[in-house]
C-alpha cells in the first residue's frame, strides 16, 4: 500500500499470531460496551446508496460485512436526524425521525436489523443541549410573544438599551461570532453554538419530558446506546445581572457553580435518563461527551447512577511522547477505577485533526495537538507535513490503545489511514466555523470528507456521482479496494488487530513492565499479554515473548522506532 510501504519483514506466520489463549473472561450481556471498540459514522461521509452525492442510512446498511469483517462491537452513529445542516447534522429539526436525503424510519429500522444481525450494536447521537432554530418548537417560540411557554423553552433575554437593541451580554459563540441572536421585539435567545443551534432551558419540564420519550422512541426501535453531545452544557444558571465573556472565562468550571458549564445539577438530568436505560434489557448505555476539567469531573458523568460512560479526551489531546501517554494512561485507569466505569479511548473523530496527520506536524506551541490551526490556515502548506511519519506514529498510537483496557472509539477512515484534507476550496466548505471565525479557523471538514471504498470512480467508490465535499486524488490509493489484499496495509492491521483484541481481551487491568529506555512504554495485560511501544526513533531490542501483531515493519528481536508490538510471553 502507498504511503507505509511493503509488508512487515519478519512477520510471524498465522498460526503463530494467533496461539492457543485462555478463553477471554465472560462478559455479561449488559457489560458489552466496558470494553468494545465502537467505530463512528459521519452518515453523510460513509457511502452515498443513491447517488446524490451524501451518505444515506441505505449505504450504511451496503457496508455491514465491512464493518463486521473489520471487527468492530459498535457503531455510533452522528446525527442522521432532519437538519439544515448548519452543523452538519448537530442541528436536529426533529428529534424522532430521519433526515430525507438520508433515507426513512423503515431505513433506520434495516440498518439496525442488518447490523444486529452482524452482532454489531449501535449507539445514536443525541442533541440534548440545542435544537436547531427549524425545529417546531423554536418556530412556535418565534411566533409567540415575551414570556410565553413557548419562549420558556429555549433561553430568551430581553436586550440592553432603551429598546432592548443590544445583546444581553457580549458572550463569544464556541464557533465564534455572538452567542446571543435578536428575534426582532427586544428579545435575544442564547446559543453557544451557530446561531441556527438555540439552547433549550432545561429547567423546562416539557423539555425534560420530551427528551425522554425521545430516548424510549430509538430504544424502543433497538437502539442500543447514545452518545450525549455536550453534555456538559444543559444545566445553566443566569443570573440577573449578565456576567461579561471575561468574567465568563475568569470563573472556574471545576466548582460545579458555573454559570454555563459542567454546573452539578446536570446529573440530576442524567439520573432520569438512567431510570429510561434501565427499563431496558440489556440497559441502554450512554456515552458523555463532556470537555470537562479538572480529568476527575468526568467521573460523575460516567457513574453507574448518570449517563455510565464518558469520552476521555486526554490522549487525542497529547503529542505523541511515552512519559505524557503514561500519565494519561495510569490517571484514567485510577480514574475509571474510582468510578465504576470503564475508561474510553479516542485519538480522532469528526471534530478534530485526524491523528495520521496530527502525527506528522511538529508541536505548534501552546496550541492544543487537535487544532493545527496554522497547518490548516496555511492548507495543508506550512509547515511542511511528513505524513510517512505521521501515519507510522498513528499506526504505533492505535495498536497501543488497542491493547489498553478499556473501550476504544474509531472514527471512519483511520482504519484506512487517511490524513486530513487540507486543500478543500473555500467554496466548497460547510463547517460554520469556518463562516463564523474568518482568517482564524478552516474548520472541521477536512476530517469529513468521504471515504474512499475504490482506488477510481466518480466519488472513489462513496457513490455513483461526486462526494458533497471534494475528494484529493490521493484517496484513491488509501481506498479500502486498495487496501483490502495487502498485508501491510493500514486496513490489515486493524483488522488483525481487531480480531486479535477480541480473542484477548481480559481484566480492566495492566502491569506496567520496566523497560530501559524512557521512549518506551511496555505494559502486561491479565493474560499476558503485552504491548511495547517505541515512541523515540531509534531501535531498540525487542523484549522476549512470541510476536502477535506489530504497527510496521520490524527485524526479528528488533524494536523500530515509533512502532508498537504485541507480544505474547
Ligand atoms: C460537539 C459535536 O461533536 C460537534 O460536532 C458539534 O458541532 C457541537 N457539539 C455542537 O453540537
Amino acid at each position: 500500500m502507498g504511503t507505509f510501504g511493503s509488508a512487515p519483514r519478519a512477520r510471524p506466520a498465522t498460526t503463530e499470531r494467533h496461539p492457543k489463549m485462555a478463553a477471554p473472561n465472560p462478559v455479561s450481556p449488559a457489560d458489552w460496551w466496558r470494553q468494545a471498540t465502537v467505530y463512528q459514522i459521519y452518515p453523510r461521509s460513509f457511502a452515498d446508496a443513491n447517488g446524490d452525492g451524501v451518505g444515506d442510512l441505505p449505504g450504511i446498511t451496503s457496508r455491514v460485512g465491512y464493518l463486521a469483517e473489520l471487527g468492530v462491537d459498535a457503531v455510533w452513529l452522528s446525527p442522521f436526524y432532519p437538519s439544515a445542516l448548519a452543523d452538519g447534522g448537530y442541528d436536529v429539526d426533529d428529534y424522532r425521525d430521519v433526515d430525507p436525503r438520508l433515507g426513512t424510519l423503515d431505513d433506520f429500522d434495516a440498518m439496525v436489523a442488518a447490523l444486529h444481525g452482524a452482532g454489531i450494536k449501535l449507539i445514536v447521537d443525541i442533541v440534548p443541549n440545542h435544537s436547531s432554530n427549524r425545529h417546531e418548537w423554536f418556530q412556535a417560540a418565534l411566533a409567540a410573544p415575551k414570556g410565553s411557554p413557548e419562549r420558556d423553552r429555549y433561553v430568551f433575554r430581553d436586550g440592553l438599551g432603551e429598546d432592548g437593541e443590544l445583546p444581553p451580554a457580549d458572550w463569544v459563540s464556541m464557533f465564534g461570532g455572538p452567542a446571543w441572536t435578536a428575534v426582532g421585539d427586544g428579545q435575544w435567545y442564547l446559543h453557544l453554538f451557530a446561531p441556527e443551534q438555540p439552547d433549550f432551558n432545561w429547567r423546562s419540564e416539557e423539555v425534560r419530558a420530551d427528551f425522554l420519550k425521545t430516548l424510549r422512541f430509538w430504544s424502543d426501535r433497538g437502539v442500543d446506546g447514545f452518545r450525549v453531545d455536550v453534555a456538559h452544557a444543559l444545566a445553566k444558571d443566569l443570573p440577573a445581572d449578565l456576567p461579561s465573556q471575561a468574567e465568563l472565562e475568569a470563573m472556574d468550571k471545576a466548582t460545579g457553580l458555573h454559570p454555563l458549564w459542567d454546573r452539578d445539577e446536570v446529573h440530576d438530568i442524567y439520573a432520569g435518563w438512567r431510570r429510561v436505560f434501565n427499563e431496558y434489557d440489556p440497559p441502554r448505555i450512554a456515552v458523555a461527551e463532556a470537555w470537562v476539567n479538572p480529568p476527575a469531573r468526568r467521573a460523575r458523568y460516567a457513574s453507574a447512577e448518570g449517563l455510565g460512560q464518558a469520552f476521555n479526551f486526554d490522549l487525542l489531546e497529547a503529542d505523541f511522547d511515552a512519559g505524557a501517554f503514561r500519565s494519561i494512561i495510569t490517571d484514567n485507569l485510577e480514574q475509571a477505577a474510582a468510578s465504576g466505569s470503564s475508561t474510553t479511548w479516542v485519538f480522532s473523530n469528526h471534530d478534530v485533526v485526524r491523528h495520521a496527520t496530527r502525527y506528522g506536524l511538529p508541536p505548534n506551541g501552546d496550541e492544543p495537538r487537535k487544532y493545527n490551526r496554522a497547518w490548516l490556515l496555511s492548507r495543508g502548506t506550512e509547515p511542511e507535513l511528513d505524513a510517512a511519519r505521521g501515519l507510522r506514529r498513528a499506526r504505533a498510537a492505535t495498536l497501543l490503545m488497542l491493547a489498553l483496557p478499556g473501550c476504544a472509539y474509531l472514527y471512519q477512515g483511520e482504519e484506512l489511514g487517511l490524513g486530513e484534507v487540507a486543500a478543500i476550496p473555500d467554496e466548497a466548505r460547510q463547517d460554520p466555523t469556518f463562516f463564523r471565525s474568518p482568517g482564524v479557523d478552516v474548520g472541521r471538514d477536512g476530517c469529513r470528507v468521504p471515504l474512499p471504498w475504490t482506488v477510481e470512480g466518480p466519488s472513489f467508490g462513496f457513490g455513483a456521482g461526486p462526494a458533497h465535499l471534494p475528494q484529493p486524488d490521493w484517496f484513491g490509493k488509501l481506498s479500502v479496494e486498495a487496501e483490502a489484499g495487502d498485508e501491510g496495509s493500514t486496513l490489515s492491521l486493524y483488522r488483525e488487530a481487531l480480531a486479535l483484541r477480541r480473542e484477548l481481551q481480559t481484566d480492566e487491568t495492566l502491569e506496567w513492565v520496566r523497560y530501559p529506555s524512557e521512549s518506551v512504554l511496555h505494559f502486561r495485560r491479565a493474560n499476558g499479554w503485552e504491548a511495547v511501544a517505541n515512541f523515540g526513533a531509534e531501535t531498540l531490542p525487542l523484549p522476549e515473548g512470541r510476536v502477535l501483531l506489530a504497527s510496521g515493519p520490524f527485524d526479528a528481536g528488533e524494536l523500530p522506532g515509533e512502532t508498537t508490538v504485541w507480544l505474547r510471553r
